[in-house]
């Protein structure tokens, strides 16, 4: 069984006192949710990561960063380490997330090499890959995920790839408000999965947990947690309101698989 893994990516958005605001009204509206059944995660800016931290203390909802660079320490301005992060409470971090990809030159062995320091550091990664538009509309959706999953999740073991979360947001539906029709997203995460299999085997394949995003609302939540390899989702726009990303949650949860 797969626990159901709903994150929000909050991106550039949230001064710290909002940041506290949203995540005080989070707790409170999800306090009632077992955190056996779904895991919750809440990805401030790096600048609000400890005040989300110390609010969601002893909750069933987790932090977790943006991103991470893969070195201990050293001369990297701007940067911030795996300890640091753990330092200010975090237990997850989004990796190669497609705004990385595209505006700040992250690549898939920049991936690979945060994606080893973060497991070798107990935090949960969870590794983005997809498309573009133009590479799905050139047919070229399967190629592009092989190239990415082979290669941002190389070398590592079977072990680590079953802490490993993998989110699915293919490029086109990110913001947009187009998101991919739940078939098509079975279809890449499925193929994802297939891909799993051939790299690790059945048994590890079948633990790893896929999320999607792109677009994702109360609204398509439990169509698309209605499809067998989506085992949660990453959310941005709306996981900036308690409203919002309250009923996605609880929806999701009402998913028995
Ligand atoms: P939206 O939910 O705003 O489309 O963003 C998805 C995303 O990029 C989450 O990481």
């Amino acid at each position: 069984m797969r626990k159901t893994i709903i994150a929000g990516n909050w991106k550039m958005y949230k001064t710290i006192p909002e940041a506290i605001e949203l995540a005080n009204g989070l707790k409170r509206e999800l306090f009632e949710l077992d955190g056996q059944t779904i895991e919750i995660v809440l990805c401030p800016p790096f600048t609000a990561l400890s005040e989300v931290s110390e609010v969601t203390q002893n909750s069933n909802i987790n932090s977790g960063a943006q991103d991470v660079y893969w070195q201990e320490e050293g001369a990297f301005t701007g940067e911030v380490s795996c300890k640091m992060l753990k330092d200010a409470g975090a237990h997850f971090v989004i990796i190669g997330h497609s705004e990385r990809r595209q505006f700040f030159g992250e690549t898939n062995d920049s991936v690979n090499k945060k994606l080893k320091a973060v497991l070798k550091n107990g935090l949960i990664p969870i590794v983005c890959v997809g498309e573009s538009l133009q590479e799905r509309e050139l047919g070229k959706t399967f190629d592009v995920l092989n190239n990415q999953v082979h290669n941002s999740l190389k070398d590592i073991n079977k072990e680590e790839m079953v802490r490993t979360v993998i989110a699915y947001e293919p490029v086109w539906a990110i913001g947009t408000g187009k998101t991919a029709t739940p078939k098509q997203a079975q279809e890449v995460q499925e193929y994802i999965r297939g891909l799993l299999v051939k790299m690790f085997d059945k048994e590890t394949a079948v633990s790893v947990r896929i999320q999607y995003g792109g677009s994702v609302k109360p609204d398509n939540i439990t169509e698309l947690m209605n499809q067998p390899d989506i085992d949660g989702a990453l959310v941005g726009g709306a996981s900036l309101t308690v409203e919002s990303f309250s009923e996605i949650v609880k929806r999701a949860q009402k998913v028995k698989k």
